[in-house]
């Protein structure tokens, strides 16, 4: 087992990351302010994993209350929301009582979420059981729901107690959502480390085989580099929107093409396409560049290019985006292969070529 810090001050937790962490409770248990929990998870990764936990619990000594949510992007709204209140308020969960998200990123987020509100605030644990919400989702405290306007619109920066990141959960994840994952592995690379992303481009046969040592490093460095940054950067007044490379884009595709259509690292992937195209027409890329990074995203089986949903529509789109700063959009760039850049000023005319150049012919099949 790794295990890595987030470092918040008072606010800091560990990020565990291991095969079989499921049940060792150990790692759970110096966490809880009361021998009482509330697992939140859906109906999907309930037979899969829930009982493992819920045993490991009760073994401890550890009561626990069961919340079991519909699975899917378009559930993480006030109404499943709800639900999580309905059920916590039901069994007279209390202030110690702490959450536990067992699940990938729409759990989290929900669950974050609810702990954030619920009472003014409980303690919560991400047990991040997808690709993408052990590299990503699960740290740093993001958390919240969508609304009809936009994407992750209503939320609260909220963080965990622990994040326990077992990665043989991963042994039964869809193979469509081990690559959305490798989408969120590969924004790192792109964004912080050259070397990292050199390292993806020889490992990515061996990642989407499942190979559990290559699958541990990319979760560890992953979460090493976000740990690295959320530490700078908790509320995200700068260097955290780095993460963002291919969100502002990426969100116009969630949203315009309807939440659970394409998956969010689908959307991401096709998102960073766009932004490296118009990193290129800034002169910050090179051709090759834009080649190189198209190359890996179709090695991870991601979608490579972006749907045309119109120029309107992503214009529109992306006004909500949460960077817009005095009405006007900011973009997650590259200045290089390997290193993100913030910015506000992109002239509108090569805006404008990049969303033209979106090219439906390229879309795999499966997706469009
Ligand atoms: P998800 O939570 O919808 O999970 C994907 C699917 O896999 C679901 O059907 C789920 O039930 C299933 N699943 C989960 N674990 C499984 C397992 N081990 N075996 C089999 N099936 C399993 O999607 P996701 O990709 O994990 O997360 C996407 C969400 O995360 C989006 O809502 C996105 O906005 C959010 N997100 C948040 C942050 C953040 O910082 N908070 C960062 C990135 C993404
Ligand atoms: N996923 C972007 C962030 O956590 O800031």
């Amino acid at each position: 087992m790794q295990t890595l810090n987030v470092a918040l001050g008072q606010r800091s937790y560990p990020i565990h990351i291991g095969s079989g962490l499921l049940t060792q409770v150990d790692l759970l248990l110096p966490h809880l302010a009361q021998p009482r929990v509330a697992v939140v998870t859906n109906s999907t990764i309930a037979p899969l994993y829930l009982s493992n936990l819920v045993n490991a619990l009760h073994d401890a000594g550890v009561a626990v209350q069961e919340i079991i949510l519909p699975d899917g992007e378009i559930y993480k709204n006030w109404e499943t929301l709800n639900l999580i209140f309905d059920a916590l308020l039901a069994a007279h969960c209390e202030r110690k009582t702490t959450l536990i998200a067992l699940g990938g990123g729409v759990i989290g987020d929900l669950t974050g979420f609810a702990a954030a509100c619920y009472l003014r605030g409980v303690p919560f644990i991400q047990i991040p059981t997808t690709l993408l919400a052990q590299v990503d989702s699960s740290v740093g405290g993001k958390t919240g729901i969508n609304h009809p306007l936009g994407k992750n619109m209503i939320g609260a920066f909220y963080q965990p107690q622990a994040v326990i990141a077992d990665l043989h959960t991963l042994r039964t994840l869809p193979a469509r959502e081990l690559s959305a994952g490798l989408a969120e592995v590969i924004k790192y690379g792109l964004i912080a480390d050259i070397e990292f992303l050199e390292w993806l481009e020889n490992n990515m046969a061996a990642l989407r085989a499942l190979d559990m040592t290559c699958l541990s490093y990319a979760v560890e460095r992953a979460c090493a580099i976000k740990a690295d940054i959320v530490a700078q950067d908790e509320r995200e007044s700068g260097l955290r929107a780095l993460l963002n490379l291919g969100h502002t884009f990426g969100h116009a595709i969630e949203s315009g093409m309807g939440y659970g259509n394409w998956l969010h690292g689908e959307a991401v992937a096709a998102g960073t396409m766009l932004a490296a195209d118009l990193s290129r027409r800034l002169g910050w890329l090179t051709e090759d560049d834009v080649a190189r990074i198209r190359a890996l995203y179709c090695a991870a089986g991601l979608p490579d290019a972006a749907p045309d949903l119109g120029v309107e529509t992503y214009l529109r789109w992306m006004g909500l985006d949460k960077k817009v700063e005095d009405g006007r959009i900011r973009f997650v760039l590259l200045r290089a292969v390997g290193d993100g850049v913030v910015s506000g000023d992109v002239a509108q005319h090569l805006l404008l070529e990049t969303l033209h150049s979106c090219n439906t012919s390229r879309i795999k099949p499966a997706l469009s």
